[in-house]
């Protein structure tokens, strides 16, 4: 990154001031942001400066300064931090910045500088004989994925050779620019592969609606046949009663849901229904015992992985203790994991082991077994 300093003073004007059109458009611009924010136009007002006169000058910074209030220091500052500001002259038909940074070096930016070197002067910043042209090395530019590039005014241009670098000044010095191409120079659109698409290039994938449908109905048959519970959103309100009357349920589930897979799997032209990887049966042999709600029970959300609605699954379920909780043996964990899809979090948080050391002492044996309060 070369130092950036304002031009000498023998390139400096006097003064700055905006046109009438930019000065208008100036005061547009301010205006666009709250009040007592008017600094964060300095940018676009900088830009426009340089757009004016093709760089900008010490005049400018300090008239965009004074016109946002702002210290002269605090706009040096912007001006001199973006290479896209040019603090001295430059060509007048083109400025040409080459990348230089890694990605752009590794696919050949110093050819491209060897052109600017011998098509517009050896050393950056310098102008050519007639003053449309200059060019100077600069930071990533953010084209890397189109490597080597170099931006001349507002556009990139990628994907360079040096033969195509020589065309494209060639052309700017004609006073041609506009009608080259900004983006990639070969026959990519954007970032896209070279000579067009090479993945994605089917049309959207045909449905296989039917056998799908087939096999969601099938499911769907095997749940109403099974009591398997509906999910969480459609699940029917109980009261309390029918919740514990539900608990009592005998387990008959897994061998009627296994008959009802077995016939679907047989259908010809149905696919399987998928494995059973949804909640457990409410009626499953390893679901933790319920019991009625107590009058005053624990609050499950000291329990670290427990929160308010998982509490409240928890209490659908008639679990309402942490000594329930403490009680749970591998099998009913998994169960519970499962029906949370929790993925093995119950293990993981040791709820067994939290709800033991606030069965045991509350809050204070938790925090001689944890070492910090319950959350
Ligand atoms: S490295 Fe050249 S554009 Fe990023």
């Amino acid at each position: 990154m070369s130092v950036r300093r304002l031009a000498e003073d023998q390139f400096q004007p006097a003064a700055f001031a905006f046109n009438d059109e930019n000065a208008a458009w100036a005061d547009k611009t301010i205006q666009k942001y709250p009040a007592g924010r008017q600094q964060s136009a300095v940018i676009p007002l900088l830009m426009r400066a340089q757009e004016q006169d093709g760089w900008v000058t010490r005049a400018a910074i300090e008239k965009v300064a004074n016109m946002l209030d702002m210290a002269y220091i605090r706009v040096l500052e912007v001006a001199t931090f973006y290479t896209q500001f040019q603090l001295g002259p430059v060509g007048t038909r083109a400025h040409i910045q080459v990348c230089g940074t890694t990605p752009c070096m590794l696919r050949g930016s110093e050819g491209l500088m060897s052109v600017c070197k011998s098509k517009i002067h050896h050393h950056p910043f310098e102008r050519n004989a007639e003053g449309t042209l200059s060019w100077e090395e600069v930071e990533c530019l953010g084209a890397c994925v189109n490597a080597p590039m170099v931006m001349i005014g507002k556009n990139t241009y990628e994907d360079l050779t040096p033969e195509r670098l020589a065309e494209i000044i060639d052309t700017f010095d004609a006073g041609n620019g506009a009608s080259v191409t900004p983006g990639p120079q070969i026959d990519r659109h954007f970032s896209s592969p070279e000579g067009g698409p090479t993945s994605l290039t089917d049309e959207e994938p045909k449905k296989k609606a039917p056998a799908k449908k087939v096999a969601t109905d099938a499911a769907t048959a095997k749940v109403d046949a099974a009591p398997v519970p509906p999910s969480e959103a459609a699940r029917p309100k109980s009261t309390d009663a029918e919740t514990n009357a539900a608990l009592k349920t005998p387990v008959t589930a897994p061998k009627a849901a296994a008959t009802n897979a077995k016939a679907v799997e047989e259908q010809p032209g149905v696919a399987a229904p998928v494995p059973a990887t949804a909640k457990p049966s409410l009626t499953d042999k390893n679901r933790p015992a319920g019991i009625e709600k107590p009058a005053t029970p624990d609050d499950l959300k000291l329990i670290s992985g427990v929160g308010p609605k998982i509490e409240g699954t928890l209490h659908e379920l008639g679990i309402f203790t942490f000594a329930q909780v403490a009680g749970w043996k591998k099998a009913e964990r998994e169960w519970v994991d499962g029906y949370l899809n929790f993925k093995g979090r119950i293990d993981r948080d040791d709820w067994v082991k939290q709800a033991k050391a606030l069965a045991k002492g509350g809050e204070a044996e938790y925090i001689k077994v944890f070492g910090k309060k319950p959350r």
